[in-house]
């Protein structure tokens, strides 16, 4: 081997640690500079969707989380239930949610993305009082034809177990379905989701 060849295989070595260096110092650059353009963790956390776990919910049973700072409600609904809703279509002031508020792929007789599970923004549509859930039926304050629902103490709205305003009470709307998805059959994430 003659010097030359030395020389050139040394060249090549220092070639590359240059490179290597090279490229941490562009990683330890790239770090605050990205960070900084993060939104802060408080903001993250006041958009940020929610995930919800309904393995152990009973059919009849509401939880409620918060979401951007309004509480959601999440009910399993029963058989009974969904056949109540069917028959409430005169009784209530937007039968199909052609005004009100809901992802599209919530737009359907039940307002849900499954028959079963209901979600809701838990505002009422009036002036903004939470609405209290009311799933007896026809309980002595509510009159006989009362199927279970949401019954605002403010001014008095009503609304069915799919969240539709009944006729006749000051909430001019629907109660707002959020967007949501299913990541699997058991958990669902609130914030995000709502294609047809
Ligand atoms: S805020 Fe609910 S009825 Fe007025």
């Amino acid at each position: 081997m003659s010097d030359k060849g030395v020389d050139k295989s040394k060249r090549r070595f220092l070639t590359a640690a240059t490179t290597v260096v090279g490229a941490v110092g562009v990683g330890f650059v790239a770090v605050p500079f990205l960070a900084s353009w993060k939104p802060s963790a408080r903001a993250r956390a006041a958009g940020a969707p929610v995930t919800v776990d309904i393995s152990k919910l009973e059919p009849g049973q509401l939880i409620r989380v918060e979401w951007r700072g309004k509480p959601v409600w999440v009910l399993k609904r029963t058989d009974e239930t969904l056949k109540d809703i069917t028959t409430l279509d005169d009784a209530v002031r937007d039968p199909g949610s052609d005004e009100s508020e809901q992802p599209a792929d919530c737009k359907n007789e039940y307002r849900s993305i499954k028959e079963h599970v209901f979600l809701a923004v838990g505002i009422c549509t009036h002036l903004g009082c939470s609405p209290t859930f009311r799933p007896e039926i026809a309980p002595a304050d509510l009159g006989p034809e009362w199927k279970g629902g949401f019954f605002c103490p403010c001014h008095g709205s009503r609304f069915d177990l799919a969240g539709r305003v009944f006729k006749g009470v000051p909430a001019p709307l629907n109660l707002v379905i959020p967007p949501h998805r299913y990541i699997d059959s058991n958990t669902i994430l609130v914030g995000e989701g709502g294609a047809a």
